[in-house]
């Protein structure tokens, strides 16, 4: 089997595996616990902390250890907003944003009467900057778009969004599952208040994350889990010590940046292989990181393909790939039904061979 599905997630790699066993193995007790053993796995928590916040130019104190991206998503938006009601009722987020954005959105919208601006995609699947920027009112308190789509691989305006939310003192939260360690990230330079990862998407282990927060000590923030006072009352939960410290082995290893170049090389081989045969490029040509490509082709069953073939992909994306409706993200950009059930999203990682994807039988 070839795995083509890393932006789905990613498998461990060799030196996470290694630390997670080390710390599955040593780290047992509570980091909370006042001993030498609980002592000693929370002074490396805080190293991890320092690691991570030093990769996006954050301070450690405006990080906080969540479960992944649905959970930083979930305590940036609604911690936010709803402990900042007076702040305004209107957030602006973009229509094809991961479905978990969506979803608190709606949520938000149905249970707490917030007005929200859905920002379509131009044809590319890029937001223009501008329509973000016309959108901004008065009441704005929140406008929160990802940095790279899921779904298409291209690469949002955040620069230039960020500076206007500045400027006008909105607060600006980026879901950067897809974007964390694949594009330079640093939190000042991007104006960004608050930032969502995810470690599975970095070769990390499932069910650990990270969210960070701008000035967190003065920042009002509602907690989604309340519970005994671990990461500043924000979200309750003994820290699991391994999952923790096998994450900053991911954000520490170089892999994803040593192999950019390699994994450029096969988004621009099979872009002319796929053109060749007749098939549609749904991704960007511009503004996209190479490790996702979308692809419709002729006469092609999509459904089948992910269902049964030995080269693991999705169709849209993973959490979704098994709903029978179009992608709402393809459908955003124009696509219409049948070349969007004719479409599957590939992704590649550090150990795709280019020479396996010869095999595509699309690719003979
Ligand atoms: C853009 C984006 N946001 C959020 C998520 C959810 O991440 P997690 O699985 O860590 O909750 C994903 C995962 O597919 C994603 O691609």
């Amino acid at each position: 089997m070839i795995y083509l599905d890393f932006a789905a997630s990613a498998p461990l790699l060799p030196s996470v595996k290694k630390e997670l066993f080390r710390a599955f193995e040593e780290e047992y007790s509570n980091p909370s616990s006042a001993h030498k053993l609980g002592l000693s796995s929370a002074e490396k928590i805080e190293d991890v902390r320092e690691v991570i916040a030093h990769s996006i130019g954050a301070y450690k104190s405006e990080i906080l250890f969540t479960s992944g991206a649905s959970e930083s998503n979930n305590l940036a938006i609604k911690g936010y907003v709803l402990a900042n009601k007076k702040k305004g009722k209107h957030i602006i987020t973009s229509s094809i944003e991961h479905k978990c954005i969506l979803s608190i959105c709606h949520f938000l919208e149905k249970e707490h009467d917030y007005e929200i601006t859905y920002i379509p995609p131009q044809q590319n699947g890029i937001i223009d900057a501008k329509d973000v920027i016309s959108a901004m009112k008065q009441d704005t308190i929140l406008v929160s778009i990802m940095y790279v789509n899921n779904e298409l691989g291209s690469i949002q305006p955040i620069e230039v969004i960020g500076k206007e939310c500045f400027k006008r003192n909105i607060k600006f939260h980026v879901d950067a599952a897809q974007s964390y360690k694949k594009v330079p990230i640093d939190v000042d330079e991007l104006n960004i208040d608050m930032l969502s990862i995810s470690a599975h998407k970095i070769y990390g282990p499932k069910g650990i994350g990270a969210l960070y927060i701008r000035d967190l000590r003065e920042t009002r923030i509602q907690p989604i889990i309340h519970g005994a006072g671990q990461e500043y009352g924000l979200r309750g939960g003994t820290l699991a010590t391994p999952l923790i410290l096998g994450f900053g082995t991911a954000v520490k290893d170089q892999t994803i940046e040593e192999n950019f170049e390699k994994i450029n090389i096969i988004n621009s081989f099979l872009r002319s292989k796929i053109t060749k045969i007749g098939g549609i490029i749904n991704s960007p040509d511009i503004n996209y990181i190479p490790h996702i490509l979308n692809i419709s082709l002729p006469n092609f069953d999509a459904f089948q393909f992910v269902t049964s073939s030995d080269f693991l992909c999705s169709q849209g994306s993973a959490c979704s790939s098994l709903n029978i409706e179009p992608s709402y993200v393809l459908t955003a950009i124009g696509l219409n039904h049948s070349y969007s059930r004719a479409s599957v999203r590939l992704s590649f990682g550090y150990n795709t061979d280019i020479n396996d994807l010869d095999k595509l039988f699309f690719c003979t």
